[in-house]
């Protein structure tokens, strides 16, 4: 087909990424084999929307990060409501848990959720402006085992498909019992430093974040900064030290990072990490931590939380940087073929019947001759070709080609579905 002069090609919009074959099936086992882990952890599937009311993000993740400020996806529907795209899961899994009261009931409330989010950040490689994303947050129960539980949850999703060059970062960013007391010495610390106007501002705001700056100088003046880690409350000190007390016995490994920044502010206590470091600047695959005030924040009670945001499409990459691949395979096993206009009809309905009876079954349209059909049989990655020409519809039969081994065999189109089925019991040849 030729392109139109007169229309021109319309793009996806920048910074969102399609996934095409043959990655689309690699992007299919990431997200699906991450949600089968929180399955296995006895997380229940969550279906939300993707665009809620703005309030719920200003209001949730908060006003002075970047997410909520800068990155939104926020526009006014026909009816004058302001409502934005998702940035990102775990404030609208809050906002349905209080909704439909799930927090009235058995605690902990554990919930897994899988999909898009927005944010408008400046597109670069690993960074989209529609992210996928898979989420865990167990809500209601303050108890260290369950941080040891989620953090352990991702680290095995990330296992599951393979990965292997990827790092634990570990802090805790304590509680209102000992955040405010912190906040003010940093304050005070940073303030008698010689920043500029735009990063002073940025401490007045969430001075905790000038400890994450990227600049050297930055980084240089604040090597000797106040750390939350040295400030913990007794208590929170002690959940911290059962969390990675938990870790050591389920051997995950970890490694603290007290100068950890999470973008999101309805973070307290535990905080994680996990930094791919085949993956450049945008080397964060997955993250999380607990949250105190977030549910009362939103109108529900004073219960915790805890859960995890694992990047998807982050993900995927690590896999490309470690040359690994899932999930990929064969898309049918049998392919049909057809030589002639009545044989055509004639496997139009055995390629019907053997989807009906639960095989993977495709076949050849067009018209293109044998030697074009077995190429796109081979493109399919069947096992099998099913050859009917005008001879086997004759004897009511047609010719198996094992297209591994090589082999052929004629079989009644009685017996097929039976027989094919038996087929498939003998395992594929693997790759020598
Ligand atoms: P987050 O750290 O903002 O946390 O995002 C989680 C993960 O999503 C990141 O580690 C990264 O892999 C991926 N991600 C974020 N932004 C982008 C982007 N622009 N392009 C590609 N991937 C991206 C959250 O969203 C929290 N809701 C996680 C959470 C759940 N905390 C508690 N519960």
């Amino acid at each position: 087909m030729t392109k139109s002069k007169k229309n021109p090609v319309i793009h996806a919009p920048k910074g969102v990424p399609d996934y095409i074959p043959p990655v689309s099936p690699e992007f299919l086992a990431v997200r699906d084999g991450f949600t089968h882990q929180a399955h296995l952890a006895g997380y229940e599937h969550i279906e939300l929307p993707i665009f809620e009311e703005t309030t719920l993000f200003a209001r949730g993740v908060g006003e002075s990060t970047d997410v909520v400020s800068k990155e939104m996806y926020t526009f006014e529907d026909r009816g004058g409501r302001s409502v934005t795209l998702r940035p990102e899961g775990t404030a609208g899994v809050m906002r349905a848990v209080i909704e439909h009261g799930l927090d009235r009931g058995q605690l902990p409330v554990k919930l897994v959720y899988a999909g898009p989010c927005f944010r408008y950040e400046r597109p670069q490689a690993g960074r989209y402006r529609q992210l996928q994303q898979v989420g865990v947050e167990a809500i209601g129960v303050d108890d260290p085992a369950l941080d040891a539980e989620v953090i352990a949850l991702a680290d095995r999703c990330f296992r599951s498909i393979g990965l292997q060059g990827y790092r634990l970062e570990l802090t805790s960013l304590g509680d209102h019992t000992c955040r405010p007391e912190y906040r003010k010495k940093l304050q005070e610390f940073l303030f008698a430093l010689p920043l500029d106007e735009e990063t002073r501002r940025r401490a007045e705001i969430n001075p905790l974040r000038i400890l994450d700056d990227k600049r050297e100088s930055v980084r240089e003046m604040t090597a000797e900064a106040p750390l939350m880690l040295d400030y913990l409350s007794a208590e929170t000190r002690e959940h911290f030290e059962t969390v990675t007390g938990l870790l050591d016995d389920l051997g995950v490994a970890y490694e603290i990072n007290p100068r950890m920044v999470r973008g999101l502010d309805y973070y307290t206590k535990t905080c994680f990490e996990f930094v791919h470091d085949g993956l450049g600047a945008q080397s964060g695959i997955g993250g999380g931590g607990r949250y105190d005030g977030l549910m009362a924040e939103l109108g529900g009670q004073e219960l915790s939380g805890i859960g995890f945001g694992l990047g998807v499409d982050r993900a995927l990459l690590a896999l490309q940087t470690e040359k690994l691949t899932v999930g990929a395979g064969n898309r049918v096993d049998f392919y049909g073929i057809a030589l002639g206009a009545e044989a055509k009809r004639a496997m139009v309905k055995i390629i019907h019947q053997l989807r009906v009876a639960g095989l993977r079954a495709d076949m050849a349209y067009g018209d293109r001759g044998l030697k074009g059909a077995m190429k796109g049989a081979s493109r399919a990655g069947a096992r099998f070709a099913l050859v009917l020409g005008d001879q086997e519809l004759a004897s009511q039969s047609i010719a198996v080609k094992d297209l591994d081994a090589h082999t052929q065999q004629e079989v009644t189109l009685h017996g097929l579905e039976v027989f094919l089925a038996e087929q498939l019991k003998t395992p594929a040849p693997g790759p020598a």
